[in-house]
């Protein structure tokens, strides 16, 4: 892989999109290698939680590569939109939580990537926009029903029509943002939690994360009960239940 770096420490993965000198936009490459690793990692036994974030100082991903968009058309145009929403879909899908730290410019399709992400830990130096009508266009990597979603409609209208760029703490405040960290932490924290996460029952990480998917649904309390009565059959539930009752710390399988 050219444009992404994957590391692994303990059960947490690192994903890092690795254009720098174009502040990280995402061109053809960097969408095809996400989209392979978040495949990857879904299917890896040994991952329990996934961060994603950007490489330098500066951008955490500064929006899809402008250099790609020219020569859209009507057609070309809504299937460019449709891969780009298939990859963020693919995220937000996965089984295991993945963390956003935005280590900086969230911007266009880095602030759609984040919000695909489950949580967003950001550093003070966070900056979060869809800048999009500027070029005459409109976020087309799920921005516009993500970022309506998770601010509400109003706020997600200003963003949109507006393209103001917001800072760490306006996020933080509007729920774009879930946690605000010094920059020169935000990595650091963002592995602590993923850690925490990492070492819990994956069985029951993963079902905790179908049913919170399940809010956006009308029958979310009958979901809620159902994966309740599946996390009951898992080995590491037997093994979380007779650990605490006989006072030891569980060993969980991560089946
Ligand atoms: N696509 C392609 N290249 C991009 C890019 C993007 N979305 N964002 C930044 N870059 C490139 C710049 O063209 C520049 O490349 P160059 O050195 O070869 O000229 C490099 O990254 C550094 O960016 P630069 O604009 O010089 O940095 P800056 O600090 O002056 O400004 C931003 C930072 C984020 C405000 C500015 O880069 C920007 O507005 N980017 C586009 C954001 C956007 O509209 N995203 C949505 C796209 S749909």
């Amino acid at each position: 892989m050219s444009t992404i770096l994957l590391e692994l420490a303990g059960r947490v993965a690192t994903i890092t999109i690795n254009r720098p000198e174009k502040l990280n936009a995402l061109n053809a490459e960097t969408k095809a290698e996400l989209r392979r690793v978040v495949e990857n990692l879904d299917e890896d036994p040994a991952v329990g939680c996934v961060i994603v974030t950007g490489a330098g100082e500066k951008a955490f991903v500064a929006g899809t590569d402008i250099g790609e968009l020219t020569g859209l058309d009507r057609v070309s145009g809504a299937q460019f939109a449709r891969g780009g929403q298939e990859i963020f879909s693919r995220i937000e899908a996965m089984r295991k939580p993945v963390i956003a730290a935005v280590n900086g410019y969230a911007l266009g399709g880095g602030c759609e990537l984040a919000m695909a992400c489950h949580v967003r830990f950001v550093s003070d130096r966070a900056r979060f926009g869809q800048p999009e009508v500027s070029l005459g266009i409109i976020p087309g990597y799920g921005g516009t029903q993500r970022l309506t979603r998770l601010i509400g409609r109003g706020r997600a209208t200003e963003m949109i029509t507006t393209g103001r760029q917001i800072d760490a703490d306006e996020a933080l405040r509007i729920g774009l943002a879930d946690r605000v960290f010094p920059a020169a932490e935000l990595l650091l924290r963002t592995r602590e939690i993923a850690d925490t996460v990492a070492g819990k029952p994956g069985r029951a990480i993963a079902l905790a994360l179908r049913a919170i998917a399940a809010a956006d649904t009308e029958n979310g309390m009958e979901r809620e009960a159902e994966i309740f009565g599946e996390c009951c059959t898992t080995l590491d539930f037997r093994e979380g239940i007779t650990a605490f009752l006989e006072k030891r710390k569980p060993a969980f399988r991560h089946e």
